[in-house]
């Protein structure tokens, strides 16, 4: 333990980017947060001003420093989590991007993902092998994960093909910027980014933690663009003068779904932990070996400390949670505020019917199918307003359902004895909404449990950035510091409950085939 006192994360998160302090207990001592635009340019694109992302993270860094009246002297070390797979490209001598963040749930690179299936050895366009690099990098081919915004900034900016081969631009998901930026931008900013964020780029070999030159080279991306990947926890560098934390070492990295997992202590094989956020993330703690699905999961990387072995994880990923009842709000101005949903929910006995499936950015898993779109079914003349608020409050509950079920199908397959999740952890900010808690446990059949801090994922990058230099002895802390804070059990009688999950699964398959 050293004399400082508190621990800082950066959270940059697809909507805000928030700093968040915590004491030696895992305690929440301060917070700020700003939110950024979201830029739409087109129906299934999404970016972000890589540029307002950094000023707004700079802002929030001294804003929680003067909430608390503290100053840096007091901060043992910073952590950074982020919103994953999100990429941006950047001239390394001024730091101007070239193009805005291409964001996670951004679609446009369907084509590209096509042609690399359909170039696949022994695959055709007739006959793709959207799982060509599975095998290397854990990730089937998709329009979520970074490699291939990469080779579509190259392809479509001008003039970057050539600047990146002259070896002018850099490359990074939302880690990395926040990092190069913190320790001295264009003055030596250091270029890095850790396992689990580089585990998401389609880029990194699962098992040995290295760039994959070759699957660079299919996407054509020059390796002197990526950045040094480093374990989660160790120091990446230390705060320059335009980052505000002066000396102060950044000494935790994780993309924010590995950081949750790691808040909410899933240090054993079968731990795992949901978190609901604009998307809902399952991850499965499989130890230090990675295990491959058969159901429709990613293999992914959970963390690494130091130079212990990484630890693995299978994830769920579902595009579309927080961001459903964010476009209630926005696009349908059904609600004012998003926790406003809860109380329109209840304001009817059931869902009357409707099911809406959320596939915005198609589906992903366990269908990982790009040509679905939303649909909303099941609607009569009855249908009102608290139904659709509870159609989508049921989606994320359903959608997780499905998540579990490939899971525990992933596990009972690897023959590991005690793998079935018999009870499941959850965290974010819909965990508030007890009506969706209660329906959740409802839908899993297992007790629901959320923490008493529910910021697991500010407080993961914590726990990293802390154990890395000494303010934690290790993960035994984390574990010790976790608690309860609320359960919910299943009530449902199981027909009803089955009767709504078989109408679920039939919504799903009308929104399949929507693109051509
Ligand atoms: O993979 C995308 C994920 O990291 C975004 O998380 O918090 O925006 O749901 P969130």
């Amino acid at each position: 333990m050293t004399d400082k006192t508190y621990v800082l994360a950066i959270d940059q998160g697809t909507t805000s980017s928030r700093a968040i302090l915590f004491n030696h207990d895992g305690e929440i001592v301060a917070v700020d947060q700003k939110e950024h635009a979201q830029i739409l340019p087109r129906a299934g694109w999404v970016e972000h001003d890589a540029l307002e992302i950094w000023r707004n993270t700079r802002d929030v860094v001294a804003g929680v420093l003067s909430a608390a009246e503290i100053n840096r002297h007091e901060i043992a070390s910073v952590g950074i989590t982020n919103q994953r797979e999100s990429v941006v490209v950047w001239d390394r001598t001024t730091g101007e991007p070239v193009h805005n963040v291409i964001v996670w749930q951004d679609t446009r690179t369907q084509r590209i993902c096509d042609r690399l299936a359909a170039s696949a050895p022994g695959a055709s366009a007739e006959a793709p092998d959207y799982d060509r690099y599975k095998d290397r990098v854990g990730l089937g081919l998709a329009t979520y994960f970074a490699g291939p915004k990469v080779a579509w900034i190259l392809e479509n900016v001008e003039g970057a093909r050539e600047r990146a081969e002259a070896g002018d631009l850099l490359l990074g998901t939302m880690d990395t910027w926040v990092l190069w930026n913190m320790t001295g931008g264009v003055d030596g900013g250091v270029h890095a980014t850790d396992v689990t964020n580089a585990s998401r780029t389609m880029l990194m070999n699962i098992d040995t933690l290295d760039w994959n030159p070759e699957i660079c080279a299919d996407m054509g991306i020059p390796v002197s663009m990526l950045p040094e990947i480093k374990p989660s926890s160790g120091v990446f560098g230390y705060g320059r003068k335009n980052g505000l934390l002066v000396d102060t070492p950044i000494s935790g990295i994780l993309g924010d779904q590995q950081a949750a997992t790691f808040g909410q202590a899933c240090f054993e094989v079968g731990q795992a932990k949901n978190t609901y956020g604009t998307g809902c993330f399952m991850l499965m703690n499989t130890g230090t070996t990675p295990v491959r699905s058969a159901n429709g999961l990613l293999t992914t990387v959970a963390y690494q400390i130091g130079d212990a072995p990484a630890v693995y994880a299978l994830e769920g990923s579902i595009a579309v949670a927080g961001s459903l009842v964010q476009w209630l709000r926005d696009n349908l101005g059904l609600i004012t505020e998003s926790k406003d949903v809860e109380e329109l929910a209840r304001s009817v006995e059931d869902n009357g019917g409707a099911y809406f499936v959320p596939a915005f950015s198609g589906l992903f898993a366990p269908y990982w199918r790009p040509d679905a779109r939303g649909a909303l079914v099941g609607l009569t003349r009855y249908v009102n307003k608290g139904h659709i608020a509870r159609a989508v409050e049921e989606a994320t509950a359903f959608q997780t359902r499905e998540v579990l079920e490939a899971m525990n199908r992933d596990a009972a397959a690897s023959g590991s004895p005690g793998a079935t999740l018999t009870e499941l952890k959850v965290d974010g900010g819909m965990t508030r909404d007890e009506l969706l808690m209660q329906f959740q446990a409802d839908q899993v059949g297992v007790p629901v449990v959320r923490p008493q801090v529910a910021e697991t994922t500010a407080l993961g990058a914590a726990y990293a950035a802390g154990i890395a230099v000494g303010f934690w002895s290790g993960t035994q802390d984390v574990v010790d510091n976790w608690a309860e804070g609320k359960r919910w059990l299943p009530q449902m009688d199981l027909d009803e409950r089955e009767r709504l999950f078989r109408n679920w699964k039939k919504a799903v398959t009308r929104t399949l085939d929507w693109v051509d």
